[in-house]
Order: C-alpha cells, then sequence, then structure tokens
C-alpha cells in the first residue's frame, strides 16, 4: 500500500519529526517489545494475538494482545475490547509468526465483556474477556494467581510481558514475530510517583528504561514462571511513552480480588466470573 516514495518520505522526515523531549537525537533507537527479543516458535501456546477479520495481512489485523484463561475465554484490556464488535474479531491462539497460517488455532468472538467499571469511565479496570465460538481444546491456559495475594508482586522481582506491539519509540515498528522482555516489578508507591490515577487495589507497575512494553501490545500478558508453571499477573494497560525512565509500564493487575469482584456489578460480567469460577 504504502509507495517507496511515501516511505522514502517518512524515513527523511522521520528525525526532525522526532519527539523534541529526548535530548539525544543520535541515540541508537531501540529496535526491540522495547529491548526485548524474538520468543521460539510454540513458547507460549496460550498466548493470544486480537485481530480484525477481513482481507488484510494478519500483521495489519493485528490490534492487541490477549491469552487464553479458560478453554473458551480470552482475558484482555478494557481499552482493547470498548469500540469493537464481537462479530468484526477474531482471534489466533498459540500462533508465534503473525503472517504463519499454519501455527495456533484461529476462533471467532461470539461476546464481548468490557468491565462494569471501566466502562463508567474508570480506567484502572482494563480488563475484557471475550468468549470463543469454540473452546480450544489441548491447550492448557495460563494459571492466573490466588484472589488476594501479592506474593508474585515482590518489587524487584522480574516479570516478562509478550507481544507483537512496537518495538522503536523514533519509527513504529511491528514485528512479525512475538516478542518479549523481562521487566522488574515495582513498588506501588513508586508508581503513584509517576502516575496520579494509579490505583494500587486494581494495577501493578514494571519496567525501567529501554524495558517496556509499548502500543500494540496491550491487552497482553505480565507473567512469572514459578517452578515451572506460568502465572499471569498483569494485563497491559498503559504508560507515558514506551521505557522512558521515570515512566514504567502499568498493567490491571490479575490477582487483585477487586478487579475480578466488582466484574460482577454488570450482568455479563456476572456471568462471566461465575463460568471462570473467579
Ligand atoms: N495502551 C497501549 C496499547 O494500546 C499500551 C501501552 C503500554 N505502554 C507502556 N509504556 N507500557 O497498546
Amino acid at each position: 500500500m504504502a509507495s517507496s516514495a511515501a516511505l522514502a518520505l517518512i524515513a527523511t522526515a522521520a528525525p526532525t519529526s522526532a519527539k523534541p523531549a529526548l535530548p539525544d537525537q543520535r541515540t541508537k533507537p531501540s529496535v526491540k517489545i522495547i529491548g526485548g527479543a524474538p520468543q521460539a516458535v510454540g513458547a507460549y501456546p496460550w498466548m493470544v494475538s486480537t485481530q480484525y477479520r477481513g482481507a488484510g495481512s494478519a500483521l495489519d489485523r493485528h490490534f492487541c494482545g490477549g491469552s487464553l484463561i479458560a478453554p473458551d475465554v480470552v482475558l484482555t484490556a478494557a481499552h482493547c475490547a470498548v469500540d469493537a464488535t464481537a462479530g468484526k474479531l477474531e482471534v489466533t491462539v498459540g500462533r508465534t509468526v503473525l503472517s504463519d497460517k499454519r501455527q495456533g488455532h484461529v476462533r471467532k468472538v461470539t461476546e464481548i465483556v468490557v468491565h462494569p467499571r471501566y466502562a463508567k469511565g474508570d480506567e484502572a479496570y482494563d480488563l475484557a474477556l471475550y468468549r470463543l465460538n469454540k473452546p480450544v481444546d489441548g491447550v492448557a491456559p495460563v494459571q492466573l494467581p490466588t484472589p488476594d495475594t501479592d506474593a508474585l508482586l515482590r518489587p524487584g522481582a522480574k516479570a516478562n510481558v509478550i507481544g507483537w506491539g512496537n518495538t522503536n519509540t523514533r519509527l513504529p515498528q511491528s514485528p512479525d514475530q512475538l516478542r518479549g522482555v523481562s521487566v522488574p516489578l515495582l513498588s506501588h508507591t513508586e508508581c503513584k510517583a509517576t502516575y496520579k490515577e494509579y490505583d494500587k487495589a486494581v494495577n501493578v507497575c514494571a519496567g525501567r528504561e529501554n524495558r517496556d512494553s509499548c502500543q500494540g501490545d496491550s491487552g497482553g500478558p505480565l507473567f512469572r514462571k514459578i517452578s515451572g508453571r506460568t502465572y499471569q499477573i498483569g494485563i497491559v494497560s498503559y504508560g507515558d511513552g514506551c521505557g522512558e525512565q521515570g515512566a514504567p509500564g502499568v498493567y490491571a493487575s490479575t490477582s487483585s480480588k477487586k478487579l475480578w469482584d466488582t466484574l460482577a456489578e454488570s450482568p455479563q460480567g456476572k456471568r462471566m466470573k461465575q463460568l471462570l469460577k473467579r
């Protein structure tokens, strides 16, 4: 679609249109999620790409990440789902290279449940669920932490975040292959220093300079591997820029009991909560 002339224009225009706040224009742009590396094919069978249905390439149709938390339920971010229509969506489960149609399982979305508090305007409750047309059998869903615990949220501990989001904050770039980066968890006090709207009851923060999630990673998982089991502790939600010093990534905290309990404030949310036994 983009002509080579247009690409050349973008390429030459880029240095001058770089954000003026960045002090050293000559610093090599990070070419990695931000600061990460490609993930092995098949490493995350429960990982989800949410896509608009249509004729374009999977790379163009991808808009957010997600995770399989039950055979027929995908967890994602509310801001990914709030303007979507179920009939126009599909998901790939367990695909690593978006363009490789042989990888993973494709499902349609039959129902979208946006967290009722997010729907009412509280952006801290950035959680949504997609019901799939058919269960994905033979794939173990990712594990969620025990509700109302913070054992996996110790500040300084390392977590991982994966996604097909932007790898370059100067000249947006979307990778075809899933990428991941290890990010340190922060204390609530530290997060609050950067984000006034941060809500420690339902959020958790992670990341440092040049290690972060970015646009297109939203809805995807922040997780830890403990004794061979993978626990999803967060959902990619927001951040001020990507990978900038003093602006960590903010995640909806999946161990928060409040996040799940308040899901029941809408009838669909209540049904989903019962279905998930959460
Ligand atoms: N809201 C972004 C998205 O829709 C994700 C932002 C994450 N930003 C960050 N710095 N961690 O993809």
